[in-house]
């Protein structure tokens, strides 16, 4: 376990050692560089970024596992910065923590968001063909027709569990359809992604944070489906994201079969685990603020997409991606905080989401909020993510569907949370309407 006392002895050799001129050494103050940090109940923690916040520079927190260590960046205006400054904070080492080993990206492929320019801007001008408003428009019918379903089959069998009964199904379902994977192999692969993403989180104290090892045969199983559909629409193309993806010819390449096998895990990962806990929080939020609840069902039409960005927001779904620094650079400009050339910085998104210097009482859940500008998808940039247009989507059709179906849906009691430095996760939330 990564306690603050035994935190990894930093030599002078080593580019994350903490500098002075980035002087804000975690101190006494929170660790968020231990595990049991993401197990306190979530306003000590906010009170903890607030904290941090009000620092002069970015705090330093040094990683027991990995022996170095990495500034937090904590506040909205310094997360735009890295995330829009991508020449000097690269993703090319790793966003995700631990960094992925070498030999599983020579395996699996590397994933665009572990990319940098050039070979990032190729391949999301590959994959951004498939999101262009002409897919996208075709996509919102089946959004609406899963979602539909999906609150048809609630009405039927009156399920206990919202997260695994709609709001898993709803994003693994459209992504699936997006990308022509038939309904056969759709079980096994829900599976194998579950099985893949098990070991997320800190739910027991003497793991570390992302143990990804016993997920690597399930993701192995996964892009091999994928990488079969993916031969064989390229003999046959359909109407769908793999025949584009297969088939497509950005500056003479196309996505080889590693690379889409790595880009449907991505979206899995990305694109699934975020709305779906998007969505859980959303109707979490709205039963435990019934006021906003009132003034959303008031006006549906104008307040839905009001509330999808506040429900962003509030709950985060990602909490953090890292960047490595190419070179040294002053945070803020001339003058500002010293990071040096090597070192990582966390980009907290869920920090910037509560910036009092950006968001008036940034605690309160407003769905009226104006405006509303989260770092939730990201600060911009390269990497700003490429469904956020999509996600708003899926989680607006399906909460008009809800609520205009089953004015009366909440949830009930708590919601059974993930302790995790990664993403907000909600594993199970009981609901009745
Ligand atoms: C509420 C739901 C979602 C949230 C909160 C979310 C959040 C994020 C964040 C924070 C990033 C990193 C941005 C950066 O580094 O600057 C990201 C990247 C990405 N997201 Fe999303 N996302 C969501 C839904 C989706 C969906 C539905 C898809 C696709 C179907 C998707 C696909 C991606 C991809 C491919 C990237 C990597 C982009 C790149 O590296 O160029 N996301 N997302």
């Amino acid at each position: 376990m990564n306690t603050p006392a035994e935190t990894s002895p930093s030599t002078s050799a080593d580019p994350a050692v903490p500098n002075p001129a980035a002087s804000g050494s975690a101190g006494s103050g929170p660790d968020l560089a231990d595990p049991r940090f993401w197990q306190l109940p979530a306003a000590v923690r906010s009170a903890a970024f607030a904290e941090l916040r009000r620092r002069p520079a970015p705090a330093y927190f040094g990683e027991r596992a990995t022996g170095r260590g990495f500034h937090a960046l904590v506040r909205h205006a310094d997360v735009v910065e890295a995330s829009r400054t991508p020449a000097v904070f690269l993703s090319g080492p790793g966003v995700t923590t631990p960094e992925p080993a070498r030999w599983v990206r020579v395996l699996f492929g590397d994933s665009m968001v572990n990319l940098d320019a050039p070979r990032h801007a190729q391949l999301r001008r590959i994959v951004s063909q498939a999101f262009t408003p002409r897919l996208l428009g075709r996509v919102e019918e089946d959004v609406h027709r899963i979602a539909t379903a999906l609150v048809d089959e609630v009405e039927r069998s009156r399920p206990e569990d919202f997260v695994g009964a709609v709001a898993a199904q709803l994003p693994f379902q459209v992504i699936c359809t997006m990308m022509g994977i038939p309904e056969e192999p759709r079980r096994a692969i829900l599976a194998l992604v579950d099985r893949s993403s098990a070991d997320i989180g800190v739910a027991r104290p003497r793991r570390r944070l992302r143990v990804p090892g016993r997920g690597l045969a399930a993701l192995a199983r996964m892009q091999g489906i994928v990488a079969g559909i993916g031969r064989e629409r390229r003999r046959r193309p359909a109407e769908d994201l793999i025949s584009a993806l297969v088939t497509a010819d950005v500056d003479g390449r196309r996505l080889t079969g590693r690379e889409l096998g790595a880009f449907f895990t991505l979206l899995l990962v990305a694109g699934v685990e975020t709305t779906r806990n998007a969505l859980s929080h959303g109707l979490h939020l709205l039963t435990a603020h019934p006021e906003q609840r009132a003034l959303l069902l008031g006006d549906l039409d104008g307040r839905l997409d009001g509330a999808v960005d506040e429900i962003v927001r509030h709950s985060t779904p990602i909490i953090q991606f890292r960047r490595t620094l190419a070179m040294d650079h002053e945070l803020g400009g001339p003058g500002g905080p010293l990071l040096r050339a090597g070192e990582k910085v966390a980009l907290y998104y869920g920090s910037a989401n509560r910036d009092e210097t950006v968001f008036p009482d940034p605690d309160a859940f407003d769905i009226t909020r104006s405006p509303n500008p989260h770092l939730g998808f990201g600060g911009g940039g390269p990497h700003y993510c490429l469904g956020a247009h999509l996600a708003r989507q899926e989680m607006a059709v399906l909460l008009r569907e809800l609520y205009t179906r089953l004015p009366a849906v909440r949830s009930v009691g708590e919601p059974d949370l993930v302790p995790s430095s990664f993403d907000h996760r909600i594993r199970s939330l009981r609901f009745t309407f």
